[in-house]
């Protein structure tokens, strides 16, 4: 078992948690609840139907299922969320508990950063995405229809439980989804994570992820590393009426930035080349941008990106590593997505 802390020390209040790692850990979860302060008197299981993890807790505990798919991912969700909070009785004092996908905790985290201005949430990421990625850093939100996540706060889990005994059941196309943002990690770092055991590997990934966190936790800078590949990304999402899922999208979006970075001359080709190894090759993920949108369209949704501050922004590799590019010359993005969508 591998305890990593999320460290935001700081300010009037130490609001640092732990993520723990390992086989069975859903067993820490009373352990967990009952060191929050205020101590919880009610817990509000947020979860999906499809969700087969057995949670059990010592306080009564109120279940609440939300719909599959990105269309439920919204404010009508968070409406009916805290208007059952309310019928349940729940108070200031008690407590989320969101188990499932990345989906899930980005809403019950909304939920619960919302709901009297705020309660405690503890997240059970059942993904390998949502252990590595979502439920950790504390961005939590929903959907408009203009966007992907553009309504939402930052809101820190008081605890996570990554127990990898759900990822045993884990679809192929979630663990894709997963691989997509641990390839991610691995140019953010240069490890070599495909060589761990799944433990360790997750377990890296979240201290990463923590490191970040810990060193720019509202995104006033650093923490846009995390958004590597993320632009390209969330326009196939729309643009594919989420046909592509996030972490899919996330290695062709990485694939994409290296090809950007390479015209901008800000990396070489061997550099390009490793990309294209490590997504196409170590993690077996997709490359090409499929043909779900025109080379305007997609250049239109990457404006309405929420990073894009002032003009285009990317997060691309370059003699510094990978860091946040702002305004970048949309001519230049053009003639990249021409070329990789007829190329
Ligand atoms: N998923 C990117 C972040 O948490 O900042």
């Amino acid at each position: 078992m591998q305890r990593v802390s999320v460290s935001l020390a700081g300010g009037a209040d130490d609001r640092s948690y732990d993520v723990v790692v390992g086989h069975g850990v859903i067993d820490q979860l009373d352990e967990m609840l009952s060191a929050l302060l205020p101590t919880p008197q009610r817990v509000a299981l947020i979860t999906q139907p499809s969700i087969g993890i057995e949670v059990s807790t010592s306080l009564p505990l109120h279940r609440f299922e939300i719909g599959i798919g990105e269309q439920f991912k919204n404010l009508a969700t968070v409406q009916e969320l805290c208007e059952g909070f309310a019928e349940a009785g729940l108070t200031r004092g008690d407590v989320v508990v969101g188990v499932g996908g990345g989906m899930v905790t980005d809403v019950a985290g909304f939920a619960a950063a919302s709901y009297h201005r705020g309660i405690s949430v503890v997240h059970v990421p059942t993904t390998l995405l949502g252990m590595i990625d979502a439920a950790i850093g504390g961005k939590t939100g929903v959907n408009l229809p203009q966007g992907k996540n553009l309504v939402g706060a930052f809101w820190q889990p008081s605890g996570v439980l990554c127990d990898l005994d759900a990822l045993a059941t884990l679809p192929e196309r979630e663990v894709r989804c997963g691989n997509g943002e641990m390839a991610k990690y691995h140019f953010l770092t240069g490890d070599d994570l495909a060589a761990l055991d799944l433990e360790a590997r997750v377990g890296r990934c979240v201290e990463i992820k923590a490191e970040v966190v810990a060193s720019d936790e509202r995104e006033s800078g650093r923490r846009a590393i995390l958004n590597y590949g993320h632009t390209l990304a969330h326009a196939l999402e729309i643009a594919s009426d989420h046909d592509i899922a996030h972490g899919e999208a996330v290695s062709i979006g990485l694939i994409f930035a290296a090809r950007l970075a390479q015209r901008l001359g800000r990396i070489d080709a061997a550099r390009l080349n490793e990309h294209l190894d490590v997504v196409g090759d170590l993690y077996g993920l997709k490359t090409e941008i499929p043909k779900v949108g025109s080379a305007d369209e997609l250049l239109e949704l990457m404006f309405r990106d929420k990073k894009a501050i002032d003009g285009l922004t990317f997060v691309l590799d370059g003699p510094n590593g990978v860091e946040p590019v702002v305004g970048v010359d949309a001519a230049v993005v053009r003639e990249v997505l021409d070329e990789a969508l007829n190329g």
